[in-house]
């Protein structure tokens, strides 16, 4: 495996792949892998003859109160995970090349991108939107895997890529999860046992509310407040939002109807760890 720290050797790498007519499969992530990274690097494997993954943590993706300092960064493990996953190239840039003090560009994935975690995060899909599209020009991939796991994450990357004509096949892979149904996260690594315990709820939630809508139940505030009940009956959960929305639009149904695709998201702070989830289903 090939380690890449600068920008024009990530894009000379780039063009000689592309000149030996190989694709390119790229893997965007802020490191401190799990088994949800290994598992898009496995898909990218299998739809790209070069995988490259890069890892960066955006500073522009976080508010000034969130965790950019403390979110977990551990390099050398991540290049052993990322070896003996098969990757090929490791891109690891630094912030003071990506966002050189002279920078001024943004992109805005208007409407899509103020709904649910933005409205929670302001900002934020602005800062994801530009590092995408920044890290799309520098490795130059034919396809990008992103997990499903951020669902909204993915909606915004797909419209940019739609309306900015990126010449890129992106492909959304499913959640991982632990045994209990919480999906993989770095940030899981900031829970405290009783919080690790009890943050096994988000999927139970979404679980139930599968249920309900299984069952014929049709009013989304109805879902809504049973998916609240069995959330608050954990101490150490507050909800932030619980979504029930158009996964294209991110609009939010009232009454549910039949052959909808639904998107049941939902953020939960655990003490001080704020963790998302969501489910996709079809009814
Ligand atoms: P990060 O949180 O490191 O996630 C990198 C990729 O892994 C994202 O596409 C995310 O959806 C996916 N992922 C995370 N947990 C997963 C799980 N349990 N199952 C499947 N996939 C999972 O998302 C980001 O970084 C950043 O916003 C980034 C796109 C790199 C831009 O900075």
């Amino acid at each position: 495996m090939k380690i890449i720290e600068t920008i024009s050797a990530m894009q000379s790498a780039a063009d000689e792949i592309r000149l030996s007519r190989k694709t390119i499969g790229v893997v965007p992530t802020m490191g401190y892998l799990h088994k949800g990274h290994l598992s898009l690097i496995k898909v990218a494997r299998e739809n790209a003859d070069i995988v490259i993954v890069t890892i960066f943590v955006n500073p522009t993706q976080f508010a000034p109160h969130e965790d950019f300092n403390s979110y977990p960064r551990d390099i050398s493990r991540d290049t052993q995970l990322a070896e003996m996953a098969g990757v090929d190239i490791l891109f690891i840039p630094s912030s003071n090349e990506m966002y050189p003090s002279d920078f001024l560009t943004t992109i805005n994935v208007k409407h899509l991108e103020s709904k649910l975690e933005g409205e929670s995060r302001p900002g934020h899909f602005q800062g994801v939107a530009t590092i995408v599209a920044i890290l799309f020009n520098i490795t130059k991939p034919h396809v990008a895997i992103f997990g499903q796991k951020d669902a909204q994450q993915a909606i915004v990357i797909k419209r940019m890529v739609q309306d900015l004509n990126f010449d890129i096949k992106i492909i959304v892979a499913p959640t991982v999860r632990e045994s209990d149904g919480l999906a993989m996260s770095s940030r899981n690594t900031y829970l405290s046992p009783i919080e690790r315990s009890e943050s096994a709820v988000l999927f139970a939630a979404l679980k139930e509310a599968e249920y309900l809508i299984k069952n014929g139940m049709k009013n989304c505030l109805t879902i809504k407040e049973n998916m609240s009940k069995l959330i608050l009956s954990k101490k150490s959960a507050a909800i932030d939002y619980i979504s029930i929305a158009n996964p294209i639009t991110l609009d939010e149904y009232e009454i549910l109807e039949k052959s909808q695709l639904v998107l049941i998201s939902l953020a939960v702070r655990l003490g001080k760890t704020r963790l998302i989830d969501n489910i996709l289903i079809n009814i």
